[in-house]
């Protein structure tokens, strides 16, 4: 959506908010020996108690209330019953709904002790992040960010997941413009005053194909190397842009 009032500003702020509380509880809670169901629960209470929704659940009847994607799980990772163990690579991923409007935000969370790799991977997802928002500008080409990230993660020898890209947001999950992670030069989307959308660079330290698993959700690397992932909902300013979803 493209914000045209200061009410749909203070509404995305509002729903950009839970989203952060609710990433940030899940961050909390990660450690050895907690089920991805257990830190799903932690988020649904966090959810409820502030009156949002699940916007997964909400729009595509998604099994759970958060993603949960471990290791070589990529995105839509369902919560369930694995056990997490010391240096798993942990992309939470949370997107809510209050009062009409949604808000998407991710991170990735490492069990102590951390692998040098799965450091290195995390960092690179959040310094791309950080080099695309650089260049998230009312006036200038969408494919500008994409190119930013894929600088970044090339320069440190890890893979771009082609077919997931950020989005633009607000009254649904998935809206218009898609923000890729790549170059794309036949992209002719440009950045919008007001626009909101998300950056979401989603990495692996493999080849960067990708497969759906067995359950129907959760994508996997091919090539089972790890994944990691950094997001947030912003609105697009002629300067830097907005982070939405912040606490
Ligand atoms: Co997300
Ligand atoms: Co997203």
């Amino acid at each position: 959506m493209t914000i045209r009032t200061d009410n749909e500003l203070d509404a995305l702020r509002a729903v950009g908010r839970i989203a952060a509380e609710v990433l940030e509880a899940m961050r909390r809670a990660v450690r050895p020996g907690i089920t991805t169901a257990e830190i799903d629960r932690v988020a649904r209470t966090v959810i409820e108690t502030r009156g949002a929704r699940s916007a997964p659940e909400l729009v595509y009847k998604f099994p759970a209330a958060t993603c949960i994607s471990v290791n070589d799980e990529v995105v839509h990772g369902v919560p369930g019953l694995r056990v997490l163990q010391p240096g798993d690579v942990v992309k939470l991923d949370v997107t809510v709904e209050k009062d009409g409007f949604m808000a998407d935000t991710a991170c990735t969370a490492i069990v102590e002790p951390r692998s040098a790799l799965g450091r290195r991977l995390a960092s690179c997802a959040k310094q791309a992040f950080e080099a695309a928002l650089a260049v998230a500008k009312a006036g200038q080409p969408i494919s500008r960010a994409g190119r930013a990230v894929e600088e970044v993660v090339r320069s440190q020898g890890f893979s771009v997941i082609r077919q997931l890209c950020g989005h633009g947001i607000g009254r649904t999950i998935h809206e218009d413009p898609e923000v890729p992670n790549f170059f794309d030069p036949n992209h002719r989307g440009v950045f919008e005053e007001g626009m909101v959308l998300t950056i979401e660079p989603i990495i692996s330290a493999g080849s960067g194909r990708t497969r759906k698993a067995g359950d129907g959700w959760t994508l996997k690397t091919t090539d089972g190397s790890l994944a990691a992932h950094f997001e947030h909902t912003m609105a697009i300013t002629r300067g830097r842009p907005v982070l939405l979803t912040l606490r």
